[in-house]
């Protein structure tokens, strides 16, 4: 880390399809931080648990399998990825059959207790690596991973406008279901929490969102750019 530079965290939530990826990506580049992209975990965990033959339904079934599996983390260029008993997911994970499955297992106390303390110790690997900070997306970074983040922005889109995003990369995917599951359920639900910064993306383009959220991180508390 640069000296002089404060590491900061940063914390970007939202619905399915609101666009916290590809602005957590730019953001990450232009403030060299850690990259650190929540839903890719829940959904590597999803895929590797069906692949064992175990459902959502059997929450002691779902703990049981995830006792036995290891985490590790393995950083390529600026993105956190996890790593499962030795490998990484590739992009299996983002099938139209995890779409449909990951709210389910993401709903299970069992899950979220088994990532809560790995997502946390994405701050030290960070650290390790020299970045001058983290930036973690997800549905309850802000409120119950890093609530004491510096920045915790909250993305919104009308879910016509995340559908047909959705459906420009290519993509079938149930966003209104997996929002509405996420939103209801009783651990960690989707919510914007009280003091985050919220973002209507539904009217902006990409690169004005990233500039929107880059303004405030930059007078907010004099974060510098890459090469300040
Ligand atoms: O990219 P997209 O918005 O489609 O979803 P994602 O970020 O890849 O997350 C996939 C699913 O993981 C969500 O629908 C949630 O069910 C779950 N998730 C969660 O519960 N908590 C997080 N911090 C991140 C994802």
């Amino acid at each position: 880390m640069s000296p002089g530079q404060p590491f900061r965290i940063i914390a970007v939530d939202g619905g399915a399809a609101s666009g916290k990826s590809s602005t957590s990506r730019a953001i990450s580049r232009r403030f060299h931080l850690l990259h650190v992209d929540t839903g890719s975990f829940y959904r590597a965990l999803t895929h590797r648990l069906l692949q064992t033959g175990v459902g959502p339904e059997n929450e002691n079934r779902v703990r049981q399998a995830l006792a036995a599996l290891s985490l590790d983390t393995r950083v390529d260029g600026q993105t956190a990825l996890l790593v499962i008993d030795g490998s990484v997911p590739g992009d299996e994970i983002r099938s139209p059959e995890i779409n449909a499955a990951v709210s389910a297992f993401a709903a299970l106390p069992a899950v979220r207790s088994f990532l809560l303390d790995y997502q946390r110790g994405q701050e030290a690997v960070a650290r390790r690596c020299g970045f001058r900070g983290l930036i973690m997306e997800g549905r309850d970074i802000g409120s119950v991973i890093f609530p004491q983040a510096d920045f915790r922005f909250f993305l919104q889109a009308d879910p016509e406008a995340r559908t047909r995003r959705r459906a420009e990369q290519g993509q079938t995917d149930s966003i209104r279901q997996r929002d509405q599951m996420d939103s209801q359920r009783k651990t960690a639900p989707l919510l914007c929490p009280p003091g985050a910064i919220l973002i209507d993306s539904t009217d902006l383009s990409l690169d004005e969102v990233i500039e929107k959220m880059s303004a405030i991180i930059r007078s907010g508390h004099g974060i510098g750019t890459v090469g300040d």
